[in-house]
């Protein structure tokens, strides 16, 4: 007989797992290279810098992985606003008044006010609170940073000012960015109860049916035609047709 844990579901689509690994790849790089200048003078910076080079070494990785970063999140946008445009992409990372009222009821279910969880679709409201926190990190890491590369052309267009400004902001948003994806993507993608000891969805494509039962039943819905009467046809902002 066939196990529901057994039966997966396509939830990413191949481009979505591309895009995971050189997001995964650069943000590694940028934070160890970037950090290793902020805490220079941590043994451990200083090792480091020294194994790749010595410090005008680590600025060209910082500055060369910054570019593949910031053509990874242009492209990324490019496609998400074109493909709600004119493709008529479901826009499934907006944030809804449900998300609100999910996480609400999601912490009435918790201390036992309810008996069960929040229904939600493709992206629960914590998956969007992740994605818009990394994203506007990134556009704020990509600003600032452009900034003190190319201090001399900033300043022919911005107050001088901007340069103290930019490092401030690039200094501690890294730290930010990196402290949310270190504990809470992690803790959601490898520690929580759920997926340990792995969330496999993002590097193969597939989620179970029994994880789309309880973490995506409306997405689910849908995609089976049990609430429109069409089959299969959720397209994400990812771009992918969701097949049950
Ligand atoms: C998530 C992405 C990134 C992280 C975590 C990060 C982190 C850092 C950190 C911690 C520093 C040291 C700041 C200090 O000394 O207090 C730094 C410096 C710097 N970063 Fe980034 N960064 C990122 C992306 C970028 C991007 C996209 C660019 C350029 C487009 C960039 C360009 C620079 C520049 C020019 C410096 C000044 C030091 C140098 O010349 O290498 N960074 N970064
Ligand atoms: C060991 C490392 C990592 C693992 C195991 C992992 C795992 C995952 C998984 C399973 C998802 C899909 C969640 C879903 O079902 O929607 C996901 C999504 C995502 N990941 Fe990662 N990830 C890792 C590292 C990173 C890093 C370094 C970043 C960089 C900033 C990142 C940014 C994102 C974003 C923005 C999303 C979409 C929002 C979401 O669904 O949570 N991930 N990741």
């Amino acid at each position: 007989m066939n196990d529901i844990r057994d039966e997966k579901i396509r939830r990413f689509s191949n481009y979505r797992i591309i895009e995971h690994w050189v997001l995964l790849i650069t943000f590694i790089i940028l934070v160890l290279t970037g950090l290793s200048q902020k805490f220079y003078y941590l043994a451990v910076s200083q090792w480091f810098i020294l194994r790749i080079g010595g410090i005008d070494s680590l600025r060209y990785v910082h500055h060369y992985t910054a570019l593949v970063f910031l053509s990874l999140v242009t492209v990324h946008v490019i496609v998400a606003v074109s493909g709600i445009v004119f493709k008529k992409w479901r826009p499934s990372m907006v944030i809804t008044g449900k998300d609100f009222t999910d996480a609400a009821d999601n912490i009435k279910y918790y201390i036992g006010m309810k008996d069960h969880p929040a229904a939600c679709d493709r992206y629960n409201y914590k998956q969007k609170f992740e994605y818009w926190v990394v994203l506007m990190g990134a556009i704020v890491m990509i600003a600032s940073g452009l900034v003190l590369w190319f201090p001399v052309f900033a300043t022919q267009f911005l107050p001088g000012e901007i340069i103290p400004v930019a490092k401030v902001l690039h200094s501690n948003e890294a730290l930010l960015i990196f402290l949310i994806i270190a504990i809470w993507h992690i803790y959601n993608a490898i520690f929580s109860p759920e997926v340990f000891p792995l969330d496999t969805s993002i590097f193969t494509g597939y989620i179970s049916r029994e994880r789309m039962i309880s973490e995506h039943p409306l997405e689910l819905e849908r995609m089976e035609g049990t609430d429109t009467g069409e089959r299969g046809a959720d397209i994400g902002v990812d771009g992918i047709e969701a097949k049950s």
